[in-house]
């Protein structure tokens, strides 16, 4: 089984917390928060206050992907503000090892994310240290970009590699994952699809529903 988790970076901010309800009567279990600083990739999103907000509201799994420069500075208020994982980017940090053991020291899970141009090797060294991976299939910092093809091999090679070693670790895909090509995602072995503006675009519970049935 797959695990959609809906990114709320494609929300109607004005309207986050009825859309938060109607993603979790949809059967949402995981929601997706992309942080960005503006620095490590373009674009800015939010922090702390939204995430305190809408912890309030829900018991979701909160699914924290940190877009941001040398994370170590952020990850205990992170996890104060009531974050259950935390992904960092392994080109975003100078020690990611530490940051990992850190976010785990603080009772949450720990991931590592890497762009397109990153090579798997470059993760390779984390991958006991981590509860999940998430593998980027558009270069990190907006919402509603195309799913680039040539990752496609890297979410096999990662799946073959997880189970060759018997890694208790979750394959996540985040970019450009639609209603076409779920299905495809899916076959080439991720636990967990993100999806953003295929959720929010349209009718949310229509969709969440398309999604769930593919997922099954
Ligand atoms: C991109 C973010 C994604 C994004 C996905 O930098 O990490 O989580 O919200 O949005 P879609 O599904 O629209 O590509
Ligand atoms: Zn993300």
């Amino acid at each position: 089984m797959t695990t959609l988790a809906p990114s709320i970076l494609s929300a109607d901010f004005a309207q986050l917390g009825q859309q938060i309800s109607e993603l979790e009567q949809a059967g949402t279990k995981v929601l997706h928060i992309d942080v960005m600083d503006g620095v490590f990739v373009p674009s800015i999103s939010f922090g702390f206050p939204i995430i305190r907000s809408i912890r309030k509201k829900t018991e979701m799994f909160f699914d924290v992907h940190l877009m941001i420069t040398d994370p170590e500075r952020y990850v205990e208020e992170f996890a104060r503000s009531g974050s259950d994982s935390i992904t960092i980017h392994v080109e975003a940090c100078d020690c990611v090892s530490d940051t990992l053991d850190k976010i785990r020291s603080l009772g949450v899970e720990a991931g590592i994310s890497l762009n397109p141009g990153t090579p798997l090797s470059d993760i390779d060294p984390y991958l006991e240290q981590v509860d999940r991976v998430l593998v980027m299939t558009v270069n990190a910092g907006f919402g509603g970009q195309q799913y680039i093809e040539e990752c496609t091999d890297k979410i096999i090679m990662l799946r073959r590699e997880i189970d060759r070693r018997r890694l208790p670790v979750t394959l996540e895909i985040d970019g450009g994952v639609n209603k076409e090509n779920v299905k495809h995602i899916m076959d080439a072995g991720a636990d967990v699809l993100v999806s953003g503006s295929a959720v929010f675009n349209g009718n949310l519970t229509e969709n969440m529903r398309y999604f769930l049935d593919v997922m099954k």
